[in-house]
């Protein structure tokens, strides 16, 4: 997609970054991340609106320390420098930035002195996140401070005529509670940008790109029900109908329904060209007396592969299939600049088909790849998808697999999955349950002593994890209601043959992790 309203946020390797673009983004403005030191010609040609420098974790006034073409600033585009591109901002343009190695870290409130654009309409005295060692000393001539904090006399600073500007602060992070409305300033105001990147037309511009793409010709998708490879699946119907063929592997470790969930949507609803591999058998068989859990995933990836690589074959022998459909999203292709040992290019790329065979000789079609999570729910719910596929929870590529401890038979498959179904339904009945990141229940390789009647029983004992996430790399255990617990438990006990226990998962991430296994 080309964009002629956009804002280009060059990267000096902050873990925040992203959240600058996402902040962006929601104010309907399209953003990208590039590499700090994009050759200026290619900024002039793709012209944004604006330019916002990230933070980063360097020193300016290092040698080593990542810098950006100082012909930037003379490019007559409006620039946001934030922490570490406000000092850069300044040290280029003769301002003088004092290198320390004491940190400034949390929250602070600073003063606005001076009216500045990008302030307009907020308060006076506001609350913002400071997270920076070096600091501003001299700002460069002829520009003027605007606010300040206690450790810092230059907390913004800008160049009205030049339209530049820099904040030490972080605006992005929730924990400056108005950075929306600065970025909203910056983007609007002093860019003059349009709110313009709505998803309706981000999917009539894709289905008209696929379609000139793909041409009379064939593309096959693997589709697995989760919210990307959906999105993909819903879009590329829309732009292709008939020439889209989807490849659903059923691997014997799905939940409840979840096989006939998606051909009941996307086969009939959709009326989309759905091929199930029904593959349990051998799943199931290969995985037969494993416990090693990598061993377990290993075996499942392979098969996987080779399930898929077989249908592909055969797809392709009926007609023209060359393309393959991956759900790419935009956090899997930026190009990051590392932290640690400076800068440096680390593309982190993506496959939920990885390791296909060469000889299948696909190109690659990934029209999800300029997106983030959210706006992907927002496409599939424009494409009319229900709620229970675009907001579905994270399920691991295993399935059940990693939520049996220890070895894998086709009874505990079934104990297990009338657990879950049980554990899903009682949360699912909570007002808030989007709020619960992920649920699910996980099968201990352990047998307990319970009473049934007069008898004594002997079974199995189910945990229950809840947790609350961002995005899965930390997580809170989720405090679920009592009754809610109590229901699940009761629901399980009484209902599903083969267990006398239920117990909560009270651990959070780290330094447990949200899987068991
Ligand atoms: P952990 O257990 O590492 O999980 O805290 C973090 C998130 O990743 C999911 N997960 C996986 N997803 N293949 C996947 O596709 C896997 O092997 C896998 N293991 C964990 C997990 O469900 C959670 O959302």
């Amino acid at each position: 997609m080309t964009h002629s309203n956009w804002i280009a946020i060059l990267d000096f390797g902050s873990q925040v970054t992203q959240l600058i673009a996402r902040r962006i983004r929601e104010q309907k403005v399209y953003c990208e991340i590039i590499r700090f030191d994009t050759p200026i010609e290619e900024i002039r040609r793709r012209a944004p609106k604006g330019i916002i420098l990230s933070g980063g974790p360097c020193s300016v006034p290092a040698d080593d320390s990542p810098k950006c073409n100082p012909t930037i600033f003379e490019l007559g585009i409006p620039i946001l420098g934030i922490c570490y591109g406000m000092q850069l901002a300044a040290h280029t343009l003769g301002g003088k930035v004092f290198g320390s190695d004491k940190r400034e870290y949390g929250k602070a409130i600073m003063h606005v002195t001076g009216s500045s654009p990008l302030f307009q309409g907020l308060d006076l005295d506001l609350q913002v996140w400071m997270s920076h060692g070096d600091k501003v000393e001299a700002m460069p001539e002829g520009f003027e401070a605007v606010a300040e904090s206690d450790n810092c006399p230059y907390a913004a600073m800008q160049h009205i005529e030049r339209q530049i500007y820099g904040v030490q602060f972080h605006p992005e992070v929730v924990h400056t509670p108005q950075g929306t409305e600065m970025l909203w300033n910056f983007a609007f105001n002093i860019c003059g940008c349009k709110a313009d990147w709505e998803m309706s037309a981000f999917i009539d511009d894709t289905v008209q790109r696929v379609r000139k793409q793909v041409g009379d010709d064939h593309v096959i998708l693997g589709l697995s029900g989760g919210v990307d490879s959906s999105v993909v699946a819903a879009l590329l119907h829309k732009a292709i109908g008939p020439q889209l063929h989807c490849v659903f592997v059923d691997n014997g470790l799905l939940r409840h329904r979840e096989v006939a969930d998606v051909e009941d949507l996307f086969g009939r609803a959709f009326g989309i060209d759905l091929h199930v591999a029904r593959s349990a058998d051998d799943f199931l068989d290969k995985l037969e007396g494993i416990s090693d859990p990598e061993r377990k995933r290993k075996i499942i990836g392979n098969t996987f592969i080779d399930i898929f690589a077989e249908k592909a074959r055969e797809l392709k022998s009926l007609g023209p299939i060359t393309f393959l459909a991956q759900g790419t999203l935009y956090p899997d292709v930026i190009e990051s600049v590392s932290p640690i040992g400076g800068p440096s290019a680390t593309i982190k790329s993506h496959h939920n088909v990885g390791g296909l065979p060469e000889d299948l000789g696909f190109d690659l079609i990934e029209p999800l790849r300029e997106l983030f999570k959210d706006e992907v729910r927002e496409v599939g719910r424009e494409l009319g998808l229900p709620s229970y596929v675009v907001d579905r929870q994270p399920f691991p590529g295993p399935g059940l697999a990693v939520r049996i401890i220890g070895e894998i038979t086709r009874e505990q498959l079934e104990v297990l999955r009338q657990a879950d179904l049980r554990v899903r339904e009682e949360i699912m009945k909570m007002e808030n349950h989007l709020d619960v990141w992920q649920y699910f229940a996980v099968l201990l390789p352990i047998q307990s002593v319970g009473v049934m009647g007069d008898d004594r029983t002997y079974e199995n004992v189910i945990a229950v994890r809840a947790v609350q996430s961002r995005d899965g790399m930390t997580a809170d255990w989720y405090k679920l209601p009592y009754e809610v617990m109590d229901s699940i438990s009761n629901r399980i006990i009484n209902e599903v043959k083969g267990v006398n226990r239920v117990v909560y998962d009270i651990s959070s991430k780290p330094p447990s992790t949200i899987e068991w296994e």
